[in-house]
Parts: C-alpha cells; sequence; structure tokens
C-alpha cells in the first residue's frame, strides 16, 4: 500500500479553518465490533419506515436505465411540487437534498464579508456553507430552546443576505408560530432574503404553525421555503429536497447547481411518493405517538426533554457529558446524536423511531444513568 502524502497546494483561507464532517462508522460495523445483534439508530432524525410502497415500485421500475443520465431539468418532479404548492414550475428548485439548495443559494448570493444570520443551535450547514464562501455567520442564542425572531431581526446589518428560520428547529424540535413569523415578516427589511426552513413539515400537526409556501411564498415575500423527501418520505438515502420561492432566487439557485445532481430514481421515488397521503398521515400519527413515548419516558427518568417538540426527535439536557453519555449508548446498541457540535456539551438529540426502539434507547438510557453515567 502506497501512502500518498501532502502535495502542499494552496488552499483558500475560509477552506483551512473548516473541521471536515465527522461521520459516524457505518451500523454494520460498529454491531460487529461490539458483537451486538442490533443496533437502533437514532441518530440522524431519519424516519423509522423505508421509502413509500409507490416509491420502491418507482426505483425498481427504473433500475434497468442507470446508464443514462437523469432529467437534468428534473421536469417532471418540479412540474408536480409547482402544481401541488399553487405556484410555477420556475418558482421550485430541487437538489440532491435540501442541503443542496442551501448551499446553492449561499453560493449564488454571498459575497465575501456577507452575513447570514441563523438562531444556535441550528442546522450546522447555515453556518457552513457561508464560511466556506468567506461570509460571516452571526448566530443569535435560542431562547429557553426557541428561535428568537426580534433577536434575529436586531442581528440583520446591511451586509446581511440571508437569514435562516429552521422551523421546527434542529436540533431543539421546537416550532415558531404564525404569529411571531407574521410580526417577523412586517418588519423584515427589503434587502434581506429570509429561508423558512421546514425540513420537518409533514410531521407537524400544531394549528399555530404556519405553511411558508402558502402564507409568505405564495404572497411574494422575499422568502425561499424548503421541504424534502428525507425524513417522514423515507428517501434521505436517495437525496431529494427542494425549495419553493420567487423566481429570480431559484433561477439564482439553479444557474450554480451541479449538472444531473438529482439522480432519476431519486426523482421519480419523490414524484411517486406524493400520491400516498394515507402512507404520511400513518406515519404522521405514529410519529407523534412515538415523540410521546420518548417525551414520557424521559420525564421519567427525571430528564426535562425541550418541549412542545413538534418534529420527529427530541432534545434533553442531561446535565453531564452527552458525548460520554452517547457512546455508552452505543455499546448498548443505540446511536444517539450528542450535542458537543451544536455548542451544547451536555445535551443529546434523539430521532423518533419505532415503538419498539423508542423502548430500547429509553430502556438503554435509564441503565447508563443509573450507573451514573460514567463509563
Ligand atoms: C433543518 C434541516 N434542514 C435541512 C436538512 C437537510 O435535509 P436533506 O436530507 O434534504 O439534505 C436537514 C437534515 O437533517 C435539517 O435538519
Amino acid at each position: 500500500m502506497t501512502a500518498i502524502g501532502p502535495a502542499n497546494i494552496r488552499v483558500r483561507e475560509a477552506v483551512q479553518t473548516l473541521v471536515p464532517y465527522e461521520p459516524g462508522k457505518p451500523v454494520d460495523e460498529v454491531r460487529r465490533e461490539l458483537g451486538l445483534d442490533t443496533i437502533v439508530k437514532l441518530a440522524s432524525n431519519e424516519g423509522p419506515f423505508g421509502p413509500f410502497p409507490a416509491a420502491l415500485n418507482a426505483i425498481k421500475a427504473g433500475i434497468g436505465e442507470l446508464n443514462r443520465y437523469p432529467d437534468g431539468g428534473i421536469y417532471r418532479l418540479r412540474n408536480a411540487l409547482a402544481t401541488r404548492h399553487g405556484v410555477e414550475q420556475d418558482n421550485v428548485a430541487v437538489g440532491a437534498g435540501a442541503d443542496a439548495i442551501i448551499s446553492y443559494l449561499l453560493l449564488a448570493l454571498l459575497e465575501p464579508g456577507d452575513e447570514v444570520v441563523c438562531g444556535w443551535p441550528s442546522f450546522p450547514s447555515y453556518v457552513i456553507d457561508a464560511r466556506k464562501l468567506s461570509a460571516t455567520a452571526v448566530l443569535v442564542p435560542l431562547r429557553d430552546g426557541f428561535y428568537d425572531l426580534p433577536a434575529l431581526l436586531g442581528a440583520i446589518t446591511d451586509r446581511t443576505r440571508v437569514v435562516f428560520i429552521c422551523n421546527p428547529n434542529n436540533p431543539t424540535g421546537t416550532m415558531v408560530d404564525r404569529q411571531a413569523v407574521d410580526a417577523y415578516f412586517s418588519d423584515v427589511p427589503s434587502h434581506v432574503l429570509t429561508v423558512l426552513d421546514e425540513a420537518y413539515w409533514e410531521y407537524v400537526d400544531d394549528q399555530g404553525y404556519p405553511d411558508g409556501i402558502a402564507e409568505y411564498a405564495r404572497d411574494g415575500h422575499a422568502t425561499l421555503v424548503l421541504r424534502t423527501f428525507s425524513k417522514i418520505f423515507g428517501l434521505a438515502g436517495l437525496r431529494v429536497g427542494y425549495g419553493v420561492g420567487p423566481s429570480d432566487v431559484v433561477a439564482a439557485v439553479r444557474k450554480v447547481q451541479n449538472a444531473f445532481d438529482v439522480t432519476q430514481p431519486a426523482q421519480d421515488a419523490a414524484l411517486a411518493s406524493l400520491g400516498d397521503v394515507a402512507e404520511l398521515e400513518r406515519r404522521r400519527e405514529l410519529n407523534r405517538v412515538g415523540r410521546d413515548q420518548l417525551n414520557g419516558g424521559l420525564l421519567q427518568l427525571g430528564l426535562k426533554p425541550i418541549e412542545p417538540a413538534v418534529a420527529n426527535f427530541v432534545y434533553v439536557d442531561l446535565g453531564m457529558d452527552g458525548r460520554s453519555i452517547a457512546d455508552q449508548m452505543l455499546r448498548k446498541g443505540v446511536i444517539i446524536r450528542p450535542m458537543a457540535a451544536f455548542g451544547a456539551e451536555s445535551a443529546v438529540r434523539i430521532s423518533v423511531g419505532t415503538a419498539e426502539d423508542n423502548d430500547v434507547c429509553l430502556g438503554a438510557l435509564g441503565e447508563v444513568l443509573t450507573s451514573g453515567g460514567t463509563s
């Protein structure tokens, strides 16, 4: 084996300070290493169920065509999404995950030294993607786990190009309601684009939760609303998400988009998923029950999860090193996400799994905490 050493090529300064994404080991590898029969993975806010049946059929039907590049215009899916949301096709950008849309948007909008504003802790891509472009991410602390929209407004300067509102917020699982978002939009200056990140939209059944597309984007506000097929639709592994907003913003995103970045199976599966309203409803309800189960179990363990959580995960401060607890949970076959990377050393985030997954997780956490949380 040859180790290829460094070539000492100059890397952009903004990139030098970034830390590469640290993926966990593949689940099978962990299972083998620890000699466990099963692993319960509740670390990435994925849905616990696979793709919708119609999506699986669509994927299977297209396998023989994988020698072809995908439809670069993503025509059928964009068209279907436009119809569904009552907008024109030019108002819809589809990318390899909502994550890709965030990265394309910032690439299109930010000059070095520009600013983005977001709550913190929140979805790290807002910060990382801005820093990649030598822009500054202004982090506004959450208030009791909730996005603080007046404080976001207060952080806007002449250099602010984008404000991110993560609704519900990853990792705390909380939402801001219609009244708060209305008030925000009535005060936000016109040079700012607001991204309403609604990656978990389908899970939320609170009447006060606004539909960013119907209530703000379609009304002509300067907002790009993000949604994804990674969560309730069970397609995280295929990478497909989208943004709906003003035609010039969507055009800018599409100009910097990598050609053919959304694979044909991803396009076909997403399109097929849109029709199955009953399965969506079933999963939403199971998630609600599972989230109550996790919250109830955490309370019984004497912990205080942030409530109300409205998406498919819960966030809890354990009052001790979250990384160490997550590590001990792993050895019991349960993967949860420590929040140190979000600046919360003593917190963890747990995704809602099946009833059985949640039970196993709560059991393991109980054991770890009873043993004093020390390894
Ligand atoms: C708030 C938020 N936005 C965007 C994404 C990205 O989703 P996707 O899988 O579509 O890239 C995630 C994924 O976890 C998320 O939590």
